[in-house]
C-alpha cells in the first residue's frame, strides 16, 4: 500500500483552494473600493463636475516629467456658470449620450475602446478646434453634423452622422472639457495643447 504524505493529501489542498479562494475574493472586494475612492469625481486627480466652469490648462510639469492639467480661471461653458447639480446633468447627459451613440467603436476614452479615430481625453483641448473663441461652436457643429464640418485630423477619416441634438452635443461638450481636466499621467503621450490666452 503506497504510504501518503502530508502534502499529498486530496484533504490538505481542498481546504487550500477554498482559503485563497476566499481571501482572494477579499483581496478584490477591498481593492475595488480603493480604487472607487481614486477614481470618482471630487478627488486630487479627478476634479468635480463644476470644473467647466474654469479655464483647463495643461502644462508641463518639470518635477513629473510630464503633462499635467491646471485649473485655471472662470471660464464658464456656454457663456453661463451652472451650479454644482447642473453641472453635473449637463455632464452626465453627455456621459450617457457617449454610451447610447456608442462611440467606443471607433474612438478611446481615457485610452479604452477603439483605435479608428483619436482618443478623446484630451480633445476639448485640440489645437483643431482653432481658439478658445470659436471652440465649443466648433464642437456643437461638428458633432452635430460631422460629415459637413469635418476637421479631417490628417486622417483622412470621417466621422459620421450620428443624429445628435444640439442638448446632447452640449452635454458631449460638457463631458469631454471635464475629462480634459482628469489627471493621467500625462496620457495621452505626445499631445500639443491648443495655445489659451490669458
Ligand atoms: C464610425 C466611427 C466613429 C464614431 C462612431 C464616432 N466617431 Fe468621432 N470621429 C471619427 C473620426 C474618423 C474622426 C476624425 C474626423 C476628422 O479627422 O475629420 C472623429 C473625430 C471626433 C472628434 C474630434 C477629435 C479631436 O481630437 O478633436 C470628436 C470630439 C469626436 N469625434 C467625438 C465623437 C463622439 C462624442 C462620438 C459619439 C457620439 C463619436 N465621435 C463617434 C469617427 C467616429
Amino acid at each position: 500500500m503506497a504510504s501518503s504524505t502530508w502534502w499529498s493529501s486530496e484533504d490538505l489542498w481542498r481546504k487550500f483552494a477554498i482559503w485563497v479562494t476566499a481571501i482572494m475574493f477579499l483581496v478584490l472586494i477591498i481593492l475595488t473600493f480603493d480604487s472607487v475612492s481614486e477614481i470618482k469625481s471630487g478627488t486630487d486627480r479627478v476634479p468635480p463636475y463644476s470644473v467647466i466652469n474654469q479655464r483647463i490648462d495643461y502644462t508641463f510639469d518639470e518635477t513629473r516629467n510630464r503633462m499635467a492639467p491646471i485649473i485655471g480661471s472662470e471660464a464658464p461653458l456656454f457663456g453661463a456658470a451652472l451650479t454644482t447639480e447642473q453641472a453635473e446633468e449637463l455632464v452626465t447627459k453627455g456621459k450617457l449620450t457617449i454610451q447610447a451613440k456608442n462611440c467606443i467603436n471607433c474612438h478611446t476614452l481615457l485610452g479604452n475602446g477603439s483605435y479608428y479615430a483619436p482618443d478623446l481625453t484630451k480633445a476639448w483641448l485640440d489645437p483643431a478646434w482653432g481658439s478658445e473663441a470659436i471652440r465649443e461652436q466648433l464642437m456643437i457643429g461638428f458633432l452635430m453634423n460631422p460629415s459637413a464640418n469635418a476637421r479631417t485630423f490628417g486622417s483622412g477619416r470621417k466621422m459620421p452622422n450620428l443624429g445628435i441634438t444640439e442638448e446632447e452635443a452640449k452635454g458631449i461638450v460638457a463631458f469631454l472639457k471635464w475629462m480634459s481636466a482628469i489627471d493621467t499621467n500625462g496620457f495621452p503621450h505626445n499631445f500639443q495643447p491648443m495655445k489659451q490666452g490669458g
